[in-house]
């Protein structure tokens, strides 16, 4: 495998949630070049088998690959839990990284109250998950809350409150106790809905004192760590690098949509 400093870093995702992820790390190494790839026509991963989800995450780093690619973020925390063990594996000298729900940060930082957990079915169903819980959850009181089609709101670039309302007071609501102090947003897709969840929280529930947490700045800088372990960043070149943004829809505005969401503030 021909690893160059030159070759851009491959980011997947089952669809736009990568973004969030790719974002961080462009703030990181504003210099470096991305390769970016949405699965948006198999969207959903979350509740597909596992061996459908790997199928599916071989196939898009197949894709990467061919391009030729330097390092690669799995951002998309179903497909981590399903395929990224497979991939060390097959991949032994690629920089890889993939993403788990921040369930560490939100204990380090917890004062004693109830941790949610946002993710899809398929990452709370996983062992990955069930380790992560064993291993940082104990003494705690961590509870998953399956999003099962959460993850379709961002893709059709659906914001309006009303209607994620009546999402998160059926599928959020029943979780939030009043000793609950943070959310983990496992899914990457969440980020994009922060606010519309901080907005539920404080009308439905009184509560603006809710922590919302996520992975994407900790992969963010895992990936640089990698790459720079293995001498592959580039270096003070002064350029600003760009992002190409590739999509399996066959809806040619999931790219734009790619491309928007990343400039968002
Ligand atoms: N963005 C993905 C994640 O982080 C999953 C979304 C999906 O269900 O496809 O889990």
């Amino acid at each position: 495998m021909i690893l160059d400093k030159s070759m851009p870093i491959g980011f997947m995702d089952s669809g736009l949630g990568g973004i969030s992820v790719l974002k961080e790390a462009v703030k990181l190494m504003p210099e470096e070049n991305f390769l970016y790839y949405g699965d948006s026509a198999n969207v959903p991963y979350g509740n597909k088998k596992r061996e459908e989800i790997k199928r599916l995450t071989f196939h898009v780093v197949d894709i990467l690959l061919a391009q030729g690619i330097k390092g690669l973020a799995i951002a998309c925390n179903t497909a981590t839990s399903a395929a990224v063990k497979d991939l060390r594996i097959m991949y032994p000298d690629l920089p890889l990284v993939g993403i788990e729900p921040a369930i560490k940060p939100a204990i380090e930082q917890s004062r004693g109250g109830r941790i949610l957990v946002m993710a899809t079915p398929m990452t709370i169903r996983q062992e990955k998950f069930r380790h992560l819980l064993e291993q940082y959850g104990e003494g705690h009181e961590v509870v998953s809350v399956p999003c099962d089609g959460l993850v379709g709101f961002v893709e059709s670039f659906m914001f309006d409150q009303d209607l994620l309302d009546v999402y998160f007071r059926k599928n959020l609501g029943p979780f939030v106790t009043d000793n609950t102090e943070s959310i983990v947003l496992g899914c990457t897709h969440y980020p994009f809905l922060k606010e519309n969840i901080r907005q539920y929280l404080k009308t439905e529930h009184g509560r603006e004192d809710i922590a919302l947490l996520d992975g994407s700045y900790g992969t963010a800088r895992e990936l640089r760590r990698r790459l720079a372990e293995k001498d592959l960043l580039k270096s003070n070149t002064g350029w600003e690098g760009h992002v190409e943004i590739l999509n399996s829809s066959s809806d040619t505005e999931m790219v734009e949509k790619s491309y928007e969401l990343l400039n968002r503030p």
